[in-house]
């Protein structure tokens, strides 16, 4: 016979029903873009007054642009990360974090803000990196999250290159991409909010939902609704919330 220590039993015994609850529940993948957060105030990119709009792609967001003048780069992320900390999560990052409850969630988003997070989400894949995070020029698994809003011209690594911010640009490789492709695989709702999906390979994602599986795109205009998506034209602070209650209502969010 095994004897545990004195307080494992009960311990041990919470965490295996905790993980039975998790492998039994439901999984869910949201998938989102800049347009989740655009009702909290932050620039979604392609909008007429969006950040593409203001900013050239190849001056802020590409390697070669970095080399050729990085405090124009610095500069531009300092004020993405300032307008981020202003920020606060809306309804419908709220509405996705309470799903939680009820369903496996695990929302993949293209987004560098924390908006998800602060709203209550616990599994968040940034495809696409984290404005709140520095990492070395030099090694890019030398990441650190930042104490103040700004990085400057001379802050270093420990290896002593430019601090540089934490996303990743045109040319640079998408992260999670393997284990994003698997959740989209095994789940069997799949929710994308506020994206063009004109970014690959993150948009390509969309193609590994399972053909059974209950699939919807919010946004208020799209240009392309992949194959087999239910399209819900709307504002993410409505719609989402909506579908959110059908769902854990055991409701269809389609009329
Ligand atoms: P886009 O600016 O391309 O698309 C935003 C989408 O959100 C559009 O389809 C809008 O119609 C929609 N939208 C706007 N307001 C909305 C609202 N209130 N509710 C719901 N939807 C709304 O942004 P992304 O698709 O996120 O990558 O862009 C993808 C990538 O392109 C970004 O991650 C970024 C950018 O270049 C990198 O920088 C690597």
């Amino acid at each position: 016979m095994i004897v545990l220590p004195r307080g494992i039993g009960p311990a041990l015994s919470c965490g295996i029903t905790f993980l039975a609850k998790c492998m039994s529940m439901e999984k869910i993948v949201i998938f989102t873009g800049a347009g989740v957060s655009a009702e909290s105030g932050l620039k979604t990119f392609r909008a007429m007054d969006g950040l593409w709009n203001d900013h050239a792609i190849e001056d802020v967001a590409t390697p070669e642009g970095w080399a050729r003048n990085p405090a124009l780069v610095l500069d531009f992320y300092n004020q993405r990360r300032q307008e981020v900390l202003a920020a606060h999560p809306n309804a419908a990052h709220e509405a996705i974090a309470r799903l939680e409850s009820m369903f496996d969630v695990t929302v993949i988003t293209q987004n560098i803000d924390d908006l998800h997070e602060r709203a209550g989400s616990s599994k968040v894949l940034h495809v696409h990196g984290e404005i709140l995070k520095a990492r070395s020029s030099i090694d890019p698994e030398l990441i650190h999250t930042l104490d103040t809003p700004t990085i400057a011209p001379g802050d270093r690594c420990a290896k002593g290159s430019q601090l540089r911010p934490d996303v990743v640009w045109f040319g640079e490789a998408v992260r999670f991409m393997d284990e994003s492709e698997t959740l989209f695989a095994n789940a069997s709702r799949v929710l994308t909010i506020g994206t063009s999906l004109t970014v690959y390979p993150a948009a390509g994602l969309v193609k590994h939902a399972p053909y059974l599986a209950e699939k919807y795109l919010v946004s208020p205009d799209v240009q392309k609704v992949p194959y087999g998506f239910h399209f819900m034209r709307g504002l993410a602070t409505t719609v989402v919330p909506h579908i959110v209650t059908c769902w854990m209502e055991g409701r269809s969010p389609v009329r």
